[in-house]
């Protein structure tokens, strides 16, 4: 149960920065400031609300398959867990609120499109971390298999 709850959460975080990131580009590169608001407020609710819960089963339900684990794959994973949580809780999520609170308002202005730049920022750090994440576990369930080492012939 808990393998198979990590890998809905595991599958489901990322996809989620994924979807915000694409649509947040798209919008604000072809859509009008009332699709841009709209957006943003569908970052919020029901966005957030599924996306921090995947975050926290993920690194939850991580933890614990990796207690009986031991080796360089799960400490790396280990290691991201923290800079995953700590983005999402004091980065994406901030930003995300005052983005919509500022969208809603009408107010588009610098300061709304710095924040959006940290976001976008913050967005694909997340996303390469937990890509990292993802590629470790298939490896450690056996779904994936490593590149071998290849020597450069020398002759
Ligand atoms: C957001 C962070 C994480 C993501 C996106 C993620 C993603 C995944 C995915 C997709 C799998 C493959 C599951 C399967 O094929 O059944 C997996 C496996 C695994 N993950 Fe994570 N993971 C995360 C965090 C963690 C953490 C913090 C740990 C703890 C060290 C961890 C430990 C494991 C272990 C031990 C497996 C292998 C399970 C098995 O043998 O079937 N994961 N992970």
């Amino acid at each position: 149960m808990p393998k198979r709850a990590h890998l809905i959460a595991g599958i489901l975080a990322p996809l989620c920065i994924v979807t915000f990131f694409v649509s947040t580009l798209l919008v604000e590169l072809f859509g009008s400031h009332a699709a841009v608001a709209q957006l943003k407020a569908m970052i919020v609710t029901p966005g957030l609300w599924i996306m921090i819960p995947a975050i926290a089963a993920a690194g939850g339900s991580g933890m614990f398959l990796g207690k009986s684990r031991k080796g360089r794959l799960v400490g790396a994973k280990k290691m991201r867990m923290p800079f995953i949580a700590a983005n999402g809780l004091l980065v994406l999520v901030p930003c995300a609120i005052v983005l919509n609170r500022w969208a809603a308002a009408g107010t588009f202005d610098t300061t709304f499109y710095v924040v959006q730049t940290i976001e976008l920022i913050a967005g694909a750090t997340n996303f390469v971390l937990m890509g990292l994440n993802v590629r470790d576990g298939l490896r450690m369930a056996g779904r994936l298999h490593a590149v071998p080492f290849m020597p450069a012939k020398t002759s």
